[in-house]
């Protein structure tokens, strides 16, 4: 994030003595550990991105055991495609494991997208994904994201932000949840545009910080023992035991830290005519961007068209999630739909869309679209609940 938050207890002065209170210190004097908590710089892009400083009761390095690896690679069945999807995303099978419900469907070097149904919370291990920042976006479900900066609660509509390196659990008070997800190999952000140069949000943003969820309740477990710890990294997944609980941290400040931000927070930008996409935009990467349609009045020009030009993205794959509302520019779009527009041809509204759009004064949509740089493979789970028609959608 690009505003400073502080949570729990930290020390006046960096990289200084921060002494455990006596009675611990009296306990540690005992055992392996010394009477200071423990710093460690959580950082990105080296030491020139983002960063926080982290105080732990133990050394967050214990590793007792390093046990077996799963290969996580997705499988890909399309790895030059030139067609428009539509994808049926409710179709995608839930599991009862947060991670193995993760179902891959668009891949590329930079990033995964996929859905899952998770069933069960994840609190019998711990997980860390060391490849990717992950953005969840939550269509069905509510509950907490636990992880070592502190807990955010989340309910539907919204974003998680969890950058690389963050171990976390996830706790839902449902069984039907459905989630997007994109795993991003290069940090998540919010758009540059929208901040000035000290990093605040500008007056022009669809947002600020006022609505970015940060970890409130900070968990300090002074437990050791045999921890199970997941983590992803060269897209396997590897397990290792720690010695010590991952969620120890007395206290943290600085800039790299996992939100949460709600759609339904998201203040949208109309115009007299037609607004292009970027004003939808919500997050950025060097590799992709992140839009969020939401519910807006349709442009007021006496002779608009609110319906969108058909449009070439040359440059660009361009992925649409629907979440919920009457999408104006499709017919046939349900809730969990994704549609794939393949940079290289052109696409727009169905036949009668733009027609249908015109006197119309709002829309009640909600979805989110996901826009890469680089072109998207499919994987087999993709062209499993592929619709195998819509390409020819824009005949009549
Ligand atoms: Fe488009």
């Amino acid at each position: 994030m690009p505003f400073y938050h502080a949570l729990g207890q930290i020390p006046p002065k960096r990289h200084t003595q921060f002494p455990r209170p006596a009675d611990t210190a009296d306990k540690t004097s005992q055992g392996s550990d010394g009477p200071f908590y423990y710093e460690q710089l959580f950082g990105t892009i080296g030491f020139d991105g983002m960063s926080s400083l982290l105080y732990h009761v133990h050394r967050p390095t214990m590793v007792r055991e390093v046990l077996d690896s799963v290969d996580m690679t997705p499988t890909l069945a399309v790895q030059k495609n030139m067609m428009a999807r539509k994808l049926i995303g409710f179709n995608v099978p839930p599991a009862d494991d947060f991670i193995e419900s993760r179902v891959p469907l668009l891949v590329n070097n930079d990033l995964i997208f996929g859905l899952a149904a998770p069933r069960q919370s994840l609190t019998e291990y711990f997980y860390k994904n060391a490849d990717s920042d992950e953005l969840l976006f939550v269509h069905r479900g509510s509950g907490r994201l636990r992880t070592l900066f502190g807990t955010i609660p989340f309910q539907y509509g919204d974003y998680l932000i969890i950058p690389r390196g963050v171990i976390y659990q996830i706790e839902f008070d449902t069984a039907d949840n459905k989630l997007l997800y994109v795993e991003s190999h290069t940090p998540i952000y919010t758009p540059k545009r929208y901040r000035n140069h000290f990093g605040q949000m500008l007056e022009h943003a669809p947002f600020c910080e006022r609505d970015i969820i940060r970890p409130n309740v900070l968990e300090t477990h002074d437990e050791t023992g045999d921890f199970l710890m997941k983590i992803k990294k060269q897209g396997s997944l590897h397990s290792l035991v720690y010695a010590s609980h991952p969620f120890d941290v007395v206290g943290w400040d600085g800039y790299n830290y996992p939100y949460g931000f709600s759609i339904f927070n998201f203040e949208p930008i109309t115009g007299r005519v037609h607004q292009p996409p970027p004003v939808h935009q919500t997050f950025q990467t060097d590799s992709f961007v992140v839009c969020s349609f939401v519910p807006r009045l349709y442009d007021y020009h006496p002779q608009a068209i609110p319906a969108p030009y058909n449009h070439s993205n040359i440059d660009s794959d361009e992925v649409i999630y629907y979440v919920d509302g009457d999408f104006m520019s499709r017919n046939d779009i349900k809730q969990g739909h994704i549609t794939l527009h393949p940079g290289g041809i052109p696409h727009g509204p169905a036949p009668g869309a733009m027609e249908r759009s015109i006197g119309k004064k709002e829309t009640q949509e909600y979805a989110v679209m996901v826009d890469t740089f680089r072109p998207l493979m499919l994987t087999e789970q993709a062209m499993a609940i592929d619709d195998g028609t819509y390409y020819k959608s824009w005949i009549d």
